[in-house]
């Protein structure tokens, strides 16, 4: 088959990602247009291009294909050059580091419970590990059961089984996962977690600060740096070089987010013969967003994650800013060609991986009877009063820009008074770091927001507000499936899995309103209506052309979605990372 990239021949059919060498060096050029009326589309990577072609350049690129277009349908950068490697083949030991536990315990006047740990990273986790042949997971001990249980099993590791309810088990059991839990000084640990972590990484990262009036940086906070972020960091490389040393000194370090970025650094002085990469689940902005921190404290997080052989990132746009801070903040020749940084005689590779879900296991959620029994509520509601329904699914995070999405719902409502009565937006939002003071009055200005446009809107004693605080995904993955649409209007966003998620069990064909300043829009923009996340007029206008989008369009954009979700799942994020590790490093080869 050959097609054009702006061809106009029919319904569009599918998308295709090409490695930017297909065209022969051809610079790398966006195909930012919806694919409505396509029959072919095209979309290129843009790393190593300064300007745009042409649109007659543009024009000129003709694209052949022989392949099927479901079995090359992909997203994932570059990735006809990728080799995937199959996890179950992946014979090299591999530590995976991260903060949260795939499992948390508490103490149930005197009965140990187990319940799964929170969030979106957890989840690709417990995939990766599970698929490794030899996993250790080295993660943090948050609650007091847990540290009971770290004690327990000092120096040393235990297995659980996160198949159903997460339990103990044993390492023949084929789904076992080997956890390290590890105990931090509580003192160190606030200051890690709630003043450099969340705080300030986190704020810098999504841009969050308003500069004005914030960050304030003084000995209280280098202290936190000092005694708490790099004494944490500290104890977990401790952890993860005593898991090197009794795989014999050689193991693949997978490390994650930004509550470890001086690790990789640790460990590879101690452990020469290791390989280290880092995952970077957050935005990585460009030079200037960091010089808001002290130059002793960027340039340590900085010589820290470069004791990496890879870096990694969901988008280009943030590897691209990495290798950017490198060269502009550490003075180190970058080449952004090969998306490499040198320091000293080693070469550190900045890297591109989109993490999503396994689509699999969520259409088994969404069949299950805990869903059918929340369904069988909602969509009562829906039939009785002929009404629409708008969800979104979040931690109570700023960065989430859960208040200016109730303002633009606001504004959809005033703007069409038709709508009031009609339209239900259910807010399942779980409350989230408490323990930061900004997170708290975000708990507070949602509150406040919620009680006013309900205030405002009430009809017939129906609020169109459902905000409910708690998790509930069981009840989430059944407003996913019958929802009209779903919004995501985060400020920024590394990937955002709310997206990937609602559009694989939708059976509405809910239309994805989805912020341009999320890493999902890089894959998912052209089959979504896109929201500019600080723009309360647009965003109300966007809610509404994706309220009243014709069924066929609504169809076409929600299936292409999915599909590109179900191709580039969580599996092909490992694979293409553990191919690409092979590859860079030699893994002792
Ligand atoms: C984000 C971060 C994760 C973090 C999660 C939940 O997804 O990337 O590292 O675990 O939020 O945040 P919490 O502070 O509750 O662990």
């Amino acid at each position: 088959m050959r097609s054009r990239v702006d061809g106009t021949i029919g319904p569009s059919t599918y998308i295709q990602r090409y490695p930017a060498d297909t065209f022969g060096g051809f610079p790398l050029a966006g195909f930012p247009d919806t694919p409505t009326g396509y029959d072919f589309v095209c979309t290129f990577r843009w790393r190593t291009c300064s300007t745009r072609p042409s649109a007659r350049d543009r024009r000129s690129i003709k694209i052949a294909s022989d392949e099927s277009p479901t079995s090359d349908l992909t997203t994932g950068m570059h990735s006809r050059q990728r080799r995937a490697v199959d996890p179950r083949e992946f014979n090299v030991p591999v530590i995976v580091l991260s903060h949260r536990a795939p499992i948390t315990f508490r103490d149930d006047s005197g009965v140990r419970r187990a319940r799964r740990g929170a969030g979106g990273l957890v989840t690709a986790l417990v995939g990766l590990a599970g698929q490794l042949n030899d996993a250790v997971w080295v993660c943090a001990a948050t609650t007091d059961e847990d540290v009971v249980v770290a004690r327990e099993f000092k120096d040393s590791t235990f297995h659980i089984d996160m198949t159903g309810e997460p339990r103990f088990t044993d390492a023949n059991d084929s789904d076992a996962l080997e956890i390290r839990l590890v105990e931090v000084d509580q003192a160190a640990h606030d200051d890690f977690y709630g003043v450099i972590a969340n705080p300030m990484l986190w704020f810098v990262q999504h841009g969050l600060y308003d500069l004005t009036y914030s960050p304030n940086i003084g000995q209280r906070e280098r202290d936190a740096f000092d005694h708490g972020y790099v004494t944490v960091n500290h104890v977990f490389a401790d952890a993860v070089v005593r898991e090197v040393e009794q795989r014999g000194g050689r193991a693949l370090v997978m490390l994650h987010d930004y509550h470890f970025y001086l690790v990789a650094d640790l460990v590879r002085k101690r452990c020469p013969d290791v390989v280290l990469s880092h995952f970077v689940h957050i935005p990585w902005p460009g030079p200037d967003a960091w010089r808001v921190l002290p130059p002793e404290m960027r340039e340590q997080l900085l010589y820290g994650l470069l004791g990496n052989d890879v870096v990694a990132f969901h988008t280009e746009r943030f590897a691209r800013n990495f290798l950017l801070c490198a060269q502009e903040l550490l003075g180190l020749p970058i080449n952004l060609d090969k998306m490499t940084v040198e320091v000293g005689p080693r070469t550190v590779t900045a890297r591109t991986y989109p993490i999503s879900i396994d689509v699999d296991a969520l259409i088994k959620t969404a069949s299950s009877k805990a869903v059918r029994n929340r369904l069988d509520d909602l969509e009562q509601w829906l039939v009785a009063d002929d009404a629409k329904l708008i969800v979104r699914v979040d931690r109570t995070d700023p960065s989430k820009n859960i208040v200016r999405g109730f303002l633009a719902f606001e504004k959809l409502l005033d703007d069409h008074p038709e709508l009031v009565g009609k339209v239900r937006f259910l807010a399942f939002l779980q409350p989230s770091r408490l323990d930061v003071p900004e997170y708290a009055q975000y708990v507070a200005d949602i509150g406040s927001v919620v009680a006013r446009v309900n205030a405002r809107h009430t009809k017939h004693g129906d609020a169109p507000i459902d905000l409910r605080l708690h998790e509930d995904f069981p009840t989430a993955v059944a407003a996913y499936s019958v929802c009209d649409v779903v919004m995501v209007n985060s400020l920024a966003d590394g990937m955002n899995l709310v997206a990937k998620e609602a559009v694989s069990v939708s059976r509405r064909n809910a239309v994805l309103a989805l912020s341009e300043n999320t890493g999902a829009h890089e894959e998912l923009g052209a089959f979504a209506v896109t929201l500019y996340p600080f723009d309360i007029q647009q965003q109300a206008d966007a809610l509404y052309e994706a309220l009243t989008m014709a069924p066929t369009k609504r169809r076409e954009l929600r299936e292409a979605a999915a599909a590109i979700v179900r191709s580039n799942d969580v599996a092909k994020w490992l694979s293409f990372q553990l191919a690409d590790l092979s590859e860079i490093t030699g893994l002792w080869s």
